[in-house]
Protein backbone atom coordinates (compact mmCIF):
# COMPACT_ATOMS: atom_id res chain seq x y z
CA UNK A 1 0.00 0.00 0.00
CA UNK A 2 1.55 3.48 -0.75
CA UNK A 3 1.86 6.41 1.50
CA UNK A 4 -0.84 8.18 0.16
CA UNK A 5 -3.35 5.37 0.49
CA UNK A 6 -2.26 4.16 3.69
CA UNK A 7 -2.81 8.18 4.82
CA UNK A 8 -6.05 8.10 3.58
CA UNK A 9 -6.78 5.19 5.00
CA UNK A 10 -5.70 5.95 8.23
CA UNK A 11 -7.74 9.10 8.42
CA UNK A 12 -11.04 7.22 6.90
CA UNK A 13 -10.69 4.55 9.69
CA UNK A 14 -10.15 7.49 12.03
CA UNK A 15 -13.19 9.53 11.30
CA UNK A 16 -15.67 6.56 11.46
CA UNK A 17 -15.23 4.73 14.61
CA UNK A 18 -16.95 0.78 14.57
CA UNK A 19 -20.41 0.99 14.77
CA UNK A 20 -23.68 -0.66 13.06
CA UNK A 21 -23.93 0.94 9.42
CA UNK A 22 -20.46 2.42 9.56
CA UNK A 23 -19.43 0.36 6.23
CA UNK A 24 -21.11 2.18 3.73
CA UNK A 25 -20.03 5.96 4.81
CA UNK A 26 -16.46 4.69 5.50
CA UNK A 27 -16.72 3.02 1.88
CA UNK A 28 -18.18 6.14 0.30
CA UNK A 29 -15.44 8.68 2.17
CA UNK A 30 -12.78 6.25 1.29
CA UNK A 31 -13.39 6.66 -2.76
CA UNK A 32 -13.99 10.13 -2.38
CA UNK A 33 -10.59 10.33 -0.78
CA UNK A 34 -8.80 8.04 -3.32
CA UNK A 35 -10.80 7.69 -6.00
CA UNK A 36 -11.45 4.11 -5.84
CA UNK A 37 -11.55 1.76 -2.58
CA UNK A 38 -8.20 -0.44 -3.23
CA UNK A 39 -8.44 -4.03 -2.64
CA UNK A 40 -5.59 -3.83 -0.55
CA UNK A 41 -7.53 -1.23 2.05
CA UNK A 42 -10.25 -4.39 2.67
CA UNK A 43 -8.38 -6.37 5.64
CA UNK A 44 -8.06 -3.05 7.38
CA UNK A 45 -11.64 -1.96 7.10
CA UNK A 46 -12.82 -5.39 8.46
CA UNK A 47 -10.47 -5.59 11.28
CA UNK A 48 -11.53 -1.89 12.46
CA UNK A 49 -15.35 -2.60 11.51
CA UNK A 50 -14.84 -6.17 13.49
CA UNK A 51 -16.34 -7.75 9.74
CA UNK A 52 -14.88 -10.52 7.73
CA UNK A 53 -13.02 -9.56 4.65
CA UNK A 54 -15.91 -11.48 2.58
CA UNK A 55 -18.49 -9.37 4.25
CA UNK A 56 -16.69 -6.17 3.30
CA UNK A 57 -15.69 -7.42 -0.04
CA UNK A 58 -19.54 -8.10 -0.49
CA UNK A 59 -20.51 -4.74 -0.01
CA UNK A 60 -17.90 -3.17 -2.44
CA UNK A 61 -18.44 -5.70 -5.52
CA UNK A 62 -22.85 -5.42 -4.66
CA UNK A 63 -22.87 -1.54 -5.01
CA UNK A 64 -21.58 -0.56 -8.29
CA UNK A 65 -21.04 2.89 -7.20
CA UNK A 66 -17.89 1.57 -5.68
CA UNK A 67 -14.27 1.57 -7.77
CA UNK A 68 -11.52 -1.24 -7.01
CA UNK A 69 -9.51 0.30 -9.81
CA UNK A 70 -8.03 3.81 -9.85
CA UNK A 71 -10.66 5.88 -12.55
CA UNK A 72 -9.18 7.71 -15.65
CA UNK A 73 -8.24 11.28 -15.10
CA UNK A 74 -11.44 11.82 -16.48
CA UNK A 75 -15.06 10.08 -15.35
CA UNK A 76 -17.77 10.05 -17.58
CA UNK A 77 -21.24 8.65 -16.04
CA UNK A 78 -24.05 8.43 -18.14
CA UNK A 79 -27.78 7.70 -16.20
CA UNK A 80 -29.43 4.57 -16.56
CA UNK A 81 -32.73 5.05 -14.82
CA UNK A 82 -35.73 4.80 -15.81
CA UNK A 83 -36.70 8.30 -16.31
CA UNK A 84 -33.19 9.02 -18.87
CA UNK A 85 -34.12 5.75 -20.39
CA UNK A 86 -37.05 6.68 -21.74
CA UNK A 87 -35.31 9.48 -22.93
CA UNK A 88 -32.33 7.58 -25.10
CA UNK A 89 -30.20 6.92 -22.36
CA UNK A 90 -28.97 3.28 -24.09
CA UNK A 91 -28.80 5.66 -26.99
CA UNK A 92 -26.55 7.70 -25.46
CA UNK A 93 -24.17 5.67 -23.78
CA UNK A 94 -23.75 3.16 -26.90
CA UNK A 95 -22.75 7.04 -28.56
CA UNK A 96 -20.02 7.41 -25.28
CA UNK A 97 -18.64 3.67 -25.47
CA UNK A 98 -18.29 4.56 -29.42
CA UNK A 99 -16.85 8.05 -29.26
CA UNK A 100 -14.54 7.35 -26.56
CA UNK A 101 -13.68 3.81 -27.20
CA UNK A 102 -14.30 2.32 -24.01
CA UNK A 103 -17.52 -0.15 -23.13
CA UNK A 104 -19.28 1.12 -19.84
CA UNK A 105 -17.79 -0.11 -16.28
CA UNK A 106 -14.27 0.60 -18.01
CA UNK A 107 -11.12 2.87 -18.57
CA UNK A 108 -9.84 4.06 -21.21
CA UNK A 109 -6.49 2.30 -22.10
CA UNK A 110 -4.47 5.51 -22.18
CA UNK A 111 -6.32 5.90 -18.27
CA UNK A 112 -7.59 9.42 -20.49
CA UNK A 113 -11.39 8.65 -19.13
CA UNK A 114 -13.49 6.24 -16.91
CA UNK A 115 -16.93 5.86 -18.31
CA UNK A 116 -19.94 4.39 -15.73
CA UNK A 117 -23.24 3.95 -15.73
CA UNK A 118 -25.18 5.40 -12.45
CA UNK A 119 -28.27 5.23 -11.87
CA UNK A 120 -30.28 8.51 -11.05
CA UNK A 121 -28.37 11.79 -10.85
CA UNK A 122 -31.46 13.27 -9.25
CA UNK A 123 -32.20 15.32 -12.80
CA UNK A 124 -35.00 13.17 -13.72
CA UNK A 125 -36.99 16.09 -15.28
CA UNK A 126 -34.44 16.99 -17.39
CA UNK A 127 -33.56 13.62 -18.78
CA UNK A 128 -31.47 11.86 -20.23
CA UNK A 129 -28.54 13.42 -17.75
CA UNK A 130 -25.01 12.58 -17.36
CA UNK A 131 -21.94 13.38 -14.75
CA UNK A 132 -18.70 14.67 -16.56
CA UNK A 133 -15.83 15.23 -13.70
CA UNK A 134 -18.73 16.21 -11.33
CA UNK A 135 -20.63 18.61 -13.62
CA UNK A 136 -23.84 17.41 -14.25
CA UNK A 137 -25.58 17.99 -17.70
CA UNK A 138 -28.95 17.81 -18.03
CA UNK A 139 -30.92 16.70 -21.40
CA UNK A 140 -28.29 15.83 -23.28
CA UNK A 141 -27.77 14.36 -26.81
CA UNK A 142 -25.16 12.81 -28.38
CA UNK A 143 -24.34 16.19 -29.67
CA UNK A 144 -24.00 17.66 -27.20
CA UNK A 145 -22.25 15.04 -25.27
CA UNK A 146 -19.96 15.34 -28.41
CA UNK A 147 -19.39 19.36 -27.44
CA UNK A 148 -18.55 18.28 -23.99
CA UNK A 149 -15.76 15.98 -24.55
CA UNK A 150 -14.10 17.81 -27.08
CA UNK A 151 -13.54 20.85 -24.91
CA UNK A 152 -12.30 17.92 -22.52
CA UNK A 153 -9.75 16.96 -25.24
CA UNK A 154 -11.61 13.63 -25.17
S1 LIG B 1 -33.44 8.87 -13.97
FE1 LIG B 1 -31.72 9.85 -14.79
S2 LIG B 1 -31.50 11.58 -13.52
FE2 LIG B 1 -33.10 10.47 -12.58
Amino acid sequence: MDQQTNDSLAAVLAAHPPAPGALLPLLHALQDSLGHVPPEAVPAIAEHLNLSRAEVHGVISYYHFFRQQPPGRAVLQVCRAEACQSRGAEALLAHAEARLGCTSHSTRADGAVTLEPVYCLGLCASSPALMLNERLHARMSAAKLDALLEKEGL
